[in-house]
Order: structure tokens, then C-alpha cells, then sequence
């Protein structure tokens, strides 16, 4: 490629140009009308049933909303259905040898999971649940990687309307442990291990030594993962993958039907406090929503071959990998393994081999991708891509610009989608065929919801200034509460007091952002205790007291400080006990600490050691002026601290190193 178009694009960039929507793009696209924005706000709620209706009924709804009892809101009302019929059985006709699921594993070998194999497979294992005794509504955990008997055991959960609980393999024994005791389930489904950079890692030391901190008694289902590698010896409340599957062979489980509102599943994510919140997702609402976002946003159609990079143990995943994708019949890559095994090529070696046409990922990776080098994509033949999606992040111009021409060819909209485990699915961005992209900024909000910038009063901000993202009017895929904890559910979201003006439910993201005179949001961040480590949310809290937890440890702050290739990296600030030396080695079991509470993800960049934390006189940690210590900027206003000195001393305290 000539060196033009790329000095063309930088200037572009640097005007902050406005990149209109491919015409190949467009001429192909699912959703092409800029009317849909005026449907659904003259005709809400009304307009949502364009979501359900992409969705097979038993029976159809006869209200599409009910907001009696705010924010308790229901959504397609005494609709019935069932997400495994839908994913599934609905599809036979039409494609049951069509693949559901391509799977890649780390070493290189292959699965391919036709719809039809796909059905009986989760039939197989629906009916070995229900052997386990799993009744409708009782809680089942999966534990486990990206192996295809992940969403195989979610769907077999959906179809008898258990709900599921999918906690990210890369989380600690005691994070499994606190999520299962949290949700009282009695159910594990886990595997031996995995591998990593081609070396299998044992799983099910994790699983077990979590298991070890669950009330009652747990039956565990294993998935043998790593054959030969590994041979494991099942005690009696423990059972073989393939034996359960087995035998049940050719077993069928009527799905069960569910109404719209009843839980599909509950996912724990990170909030203020140090307890993860478990958000409950309702069958009828959060599958239409899924469905919808992936058709209108990342254009899926059956004969695309599909791929979200994500793990499924995060909401990306259930939404982008497992629901919306399988709900329109399509097929949806599944990879095991890392970007850069056995070399900095594998994704675009994935995209070459299976030509996928559409890649939705994260700004980390794509930063990643970015220091590895042009050359790396450059060897592979990406032409059968036409749409790419980001989220999880702000996406830096640069990175944005990266992602476009090296991988889009300039061919394909980024659609850049904000969005959170709360919400189900996308909310704000761009329709790739209707809206111009704008490098670093979101878009407006999708159709039908209804998204503002508020300062504290919660009064809207001029354009170009900051405030924070509020949503004013429900929507199908929001979270309906959190797990048996109305009360948190309310206070966390339903934020009365800090907009005290509207007497009207507002849904507080925790996110500050900007919006431009045309309507696009800027996302800037969090503006809670919550930290997000490449893509990965974490709450500060927990981390906190996962320090504070080790002997010797007085006091601790935990602060995000800017990082290249994270985004985002977790800086510990620790006060230690008199008489506790702060050696090597309390460093290092500070570190473990945190592992052990929540996992590698959350492993502090920088541990400081302190003899005190800057506060106000009224006590509270001044968590800003830990953040510009650790970002090595100038320090804010001290003026407020009761003992100003000591973020002087901190800051002296790392520039030494
Ligand atoms: O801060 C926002 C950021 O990720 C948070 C949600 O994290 P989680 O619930 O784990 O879900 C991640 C995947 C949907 C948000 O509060 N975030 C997500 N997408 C974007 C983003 N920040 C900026 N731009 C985005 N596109």
C-alpha cells in the first residue's frame, strides 16, 4: 500500500473527520433506514416488539411493557418461550448441517458443531442434569474455559430453565467459591484443565479448592479437556463430562417454557463494594435484545461466520457469542486459546481459514495487535471481513485508526459499542450502515433508548463537556434486579438522591462521558471505585480487602493508573503494621493475596509501601491524588487533605522506584 492513504487518514484523524459507512457495506446491510430512530421514539414502547419478534413464542406477550412497579420493569408481559428452542430447534428446518459453532482449540485442533449436533448434544447433557437432580430455577455453575462444553452446558441449563452462572476460568478458587455460595447453587460444571501458550494448565485443582469454601453439598461435572495429558480420579460427588453425555445418547428434553420474565442466568460482576453483584437477566427480554443488537449492529446473518474474541465467561460472551448469534441461526467462532500462539498471526490466520466476516473484539487486543505490527495481518488474506465492533473500553483514535485500515482494509464500519453487564447488550453506538463513525466516540444511542449527559443536579451538560451517563427510559435487555438482593438493586441504580430533581427511574451506569452538539457520546470512564484491566472490570474494594486481609497489612488504596497496553493497571498503596518489614517478600504475598481472592487479572502493577493515605479531614481516601502519584502527573487540589504532605512523600517515595 502507498504511503498516501495512510498520511490521508491521518489528517483525517487529526480534523477529527467523520467516516461515512462503506457503500458495499451498506448496500448489503441488515438495517439501512435512518427512519428506525423516529419509529421507536414515536412509537415506544411499542417499537420493541421488532426485538421479540425475531424470537419464537409459545405463546406471545400481551403488554410489551409494564413499568407499574418501577424499576422493577417486565418486558414482553406473559410471554412464553424457551432461549434453547430458540437457539436451537427453530433452526433444524432450515440449517441443521450448517455449523453452530466452529471451534478452535489452542493446539490447533478443530470442532464443528452443526446445528444439529449442536441439538443433541445439549439434549444429551439437559437430560444428564436432570439426573443430577437440577430442577427448573435452581442455579447451575460452570467453571471453565472456552471449550465448546460451555455453551453446550448453558443451553442444556436454558432448555429445563435452570439458570446458569458462568464464572470466568481465569477467576480464584475463593472468587468461585463466593458466587456459588452467593447464588446457593449446588451444581459445578468445570474440566480437568487447559492449555495455554500450548501448555495445559490444571483446572480442577481450582474448582476443588474452591469447592472447599461451598455451604452444602456440591455434585461437580467434569469435562475432560486435556485427554491423556491428564487422568483424573473422580471422587463420588464428581462425574465425567462424556459419561453423563453418553449415557444419555439420543435422549430428548422437551425445553421447558418460560415466562418472558423468568432468569436466564445470573452474572456476578464488580461493583463499589467488596461483594460482586449478581445481575439477574430475564429469558424474554435479554434474549430479544441479544438478538436484536447483534442483527442490527454487527449485521449478523445466517451465512456469516461470526466471531466475537471474547471469553463467555463475561457478558460479551453470553450476548455476542452464545445468544444473539445462535438466535439468528448463524455461526459463531469459538476460539480457545491466546492471540499469539504459536505466533502473533493466529487471529488473522483464524479469519483467513474460516473467512469470517465479521470481528468484534477489545481495544486491549487491538492495541496488542498494534505494537506486534502491520506485517502480521499483512500475511493473511482478511478480504472476507465487512464489519468490525470493539467493546469494553475506550478506543484511543490511534488504535481505531490501526483496526481500520489494517484490518478493515478501509472496507469495513467499526462499530465502537458501549454497553455493560447490566444492560444486556449494546446501548450506545453507531448503526454501521446509517451512522458516520467517529473515531474514540460511541454514537448516539441505538434506537429506543434514551441516554443524556447530566451534571450532578442531573440537569443535561452543553455539548463537549463532561457529566455523567444516564438512562432515562428502560429497555428490553436491562438487568432486572440483583440476585435476591432487591434492596442493593435500588440503591446502586436507582440513584434518587444524587438527581433529586426527577421524579422519574434513572439508570446510573457509573459512567462519565461527553456528547457532541450531533448527538455522539464519548465515553471517558468510570466514575466509581471500579477499575477496568484490559477490557476486565474490577472493583476496587475487592481488591482492597484482599490486601488488607494479610497479615501485617494496617491499611490499603487501590487506584487504576493509565497503562499502554491495559488501559487500565491496578496501583496497591500499603500501609503496614509497626514492626512489619516491608521486604521483598510481603510485596510478594500481597501480590498472591490478590491472586488468591480473585485471580492473575487483578495482580497489582505496583505495590507501594506508605506510612500513610491522603484524606480529607472528614476521613475519605483521596483516591484522585493516588491516581495522579501513579500516572506520575501533576497532583490535583491537596488544599482539602488533613495531612497535605504526605502525597508529596508518596509521590518522592515512587519516582525513587
Ligand atoms: O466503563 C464502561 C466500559 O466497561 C464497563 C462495563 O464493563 P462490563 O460490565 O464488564 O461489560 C463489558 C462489556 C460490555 C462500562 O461501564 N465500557 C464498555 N464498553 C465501552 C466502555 N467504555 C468505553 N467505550 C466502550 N465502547
Amino acid at each position: 500500500m502507498s504511503d498516501q492513504p495512510e498520511v490521508e487518514l491521518e489528517a483525517r484523524l487529526k480534523e477529527q473527520a467523520e467516516f461515512e459507512p462503506p457503500e458495499s457495506f451498506v448496500e448489503q446491510a441488515n438495517v439501512t433506514d435512518e427512519g428506525i430512530y423516529d419509529e421507536f421514539e414515536e412509537n415506544w414502547p411499542d417499537a420493541w416488539e421488532r426485538a421479540a419478534e425475531l424470537l419464537d413464542w409459545e405463546s406471545e406477550w400481551d403488554q410489551v411493557l409494564d413499568d407499574s412497579n418501577e424499576p422493577f420493569y417486565e418486558w414482553f408481559v406473559d410471554g412464553k418461550l424457551n432461549a434453547s428452542a430458540n437457539c436451537l430447534d427453530r433452526h433444524l428446518d432450515d440449517r441443521a448441517d450448517e455449523a453452530a459453532i466452529e471451534w478452535i482449540g489452542e493446539l490447533g485442533e478443530t470442532r464443528t458443531y452443526t446445528y444439529e449436533q449442536l441439538h443433541r448434544e445439549v439434549n444429551e447433557f439437559a437430560a444428564a442434569l436432570r439426573d443430577q437432580g437440577v430442577e427448573e430455577d435452581d442455579v447451575v455453575t460452570m467453571y471453565m474455559p472456552m471449550v465448546p462444553e460451555l455453551p453446550i452446558a448453558m443451553l442444556a441449563c436454558a432448555r429445563i430453565g435452570a439458570p446458569h452462572s458462568v464464572v470466568f476460568a481465569g477467576f480464584s478458587a475463593d472468587a468461585l467459591a463466593e458466587r456459588m455460595n452467593s447464588a446457593s447453587s449446588d451444581l459445578l460444571v468445570t474440566c480437568d484443565g487447559y492449555y495455554r501458550r500450548g501448555e495445559p494448565l490444571d483446572h480442577l485443582e481450582k474448582a476443588r479448592d474452591g469447592l472447599g469454601s461451598v455451604d452444602g453439598d456440591v455434585d461437580t461435572v467434569i469435562v475432560d479437556r486435556l485427554g491423556d495429558e491428564r487422568s483424573v480420579d473422580h471422587n463420588a460427588d464428581e462425574f465425567d463430562y462424556d459419561e453423563l453425555v453418553e449415557a444419555n445418547s439420543g435422549a430428548t428434553v422437551e425445553p421447558v417454557v418460560r415466562d418472558a420474565e423468568d432468569m436466564l442466568f445470573l452474572m456476578y460482576t464488580s461493583g463499589t463494594t467488596g461483594k460482586p453483584k449478581g445481575v439477574k437477566h430475564s429469558t424474554g427480554g435479554y434474549l430479544s435484545y441479544a438478538a436484536w443488537t447483534s442483527q442490527a449492529v454487527l449485521d449478523v446473518k445466517p451465512d456469516d461466520n461470526y466471531w466475537c474474541s471474547a471469553d463467555i465467561g463475561w457478558i460479551t460472551g453470553h450476548s455476542y457469542i452464545v445468544y444473539g448469534p445462535l438466535a439468528l441461526g448463524t455461526t459463531s467462532v469459538m476460539y480457545e486459546g491466546t492471540p499469539d500462539y504459536p505466533d502473533k498471526d493466529r487471529m488473522w490466520e483464524i479469519v483467513d481459514e474460516y473467512d469470517v466476516t465479521q470481528l468484534y473484539t477489545a481495544p486491549t487486543a487491538i492495541r496488542a495487535f498494534m505494537k506486534w505490527g502491520s506485517e502480521y495481518p499483512a500475511q493473511h488474506d482478511l478480504s472476507s471481513l465487512r464489519l468490525l465492533g470493539t467493546v469494553g473500553e475506550p478506543i484511543n483514535p490511534r488504535a481505531w485508526k490501526w483496526y481500520y485500515k489494517h484490518i478493515g482494509n478501509e472496507e469495513c464500519p467499526v462499530v465502537d459499542t458501549w454497553w455493560q453487564t447490566e444492560t444486556g447488550g449494546m446501548m450506545v453506538t453507531t448503526i454501521p450502515a446509517i451512522g458516520n463513525m467517529k473515531p474514540g466516540s460511541a454514537g448516539p444511542p441505538l434506537p429506543g433508548i434514551s441516554a443524556d449527559i447530566v451534571d450532578t443536579n442531573g440537569d443535561p451538560v452543553e455539548a463537549g463537556r463532561a457529566g455523567y451517563l444516564i438512562v432515562n427510559k428502560p429497555w428490553p435487555g436491562m438487568l432486572r434486579t440483583l440476585y435476591k438482593n432487591d434492596e442493593r438493586f435500588i440503591d446502586e441504580y436507582w440513584d434518587e438522591y444524587s438527581i433529586p430533581e426527577r421524579d422519574q427511574w434513572v439508570y446510573f451506569p457509573e459512567d462519565g462521558a461527553k456528547i457532541d452538539d450531533d448527538g455522539y457520546i464519548t465515553v471517558l470512564g468510570r466514575v466509581d471505585d471500579v477499575l477496568n484491566v484490559s477490557g476486565h472490570r474490577l472493583g476496587t474494594m475487592e481488591i482492597e480487602s484482599a490486601i488488607v486481609g494479610v497479615e501485617g497489612v494496617a491499611e490499603a488504596a487501590v487506584v487504576g493508573g493509565d497503562h499502554e497496553m491495559k488501559g487500565e493497571a491496578v496501583y496497591a498503596y500499603v500501609i503496614t503494621e509497626d514492626g512489619q518489614e516491608e521486604s521483598e517478600a510481603f510485596h510478594d504475598e500481597i501480590i498472591a493475596a490478590v491472586e488468591d481472592a480473585i485471580g492473575p487479572i487483578a495482580r497489582p502493577e505496583s505495590v507501594i509501601f506508605t506510612p500513610e493515605l491522603p484524606k480529607t479531614r472528614s476521613g475519605k481516601i483521596m483516591r484522585r491524588l493516588l491516581e495522579d502519584i501513579a500516572n506520575g502527573e501533576e497532583l490535583g487540589n491537596t488544599s482539602t487533605l488533613r495531612n497535605p504532605d504526605v502525597v508529596h512523600d508518596i509521590q518522592k517515595k515512587v519516582n525513587q522506584g
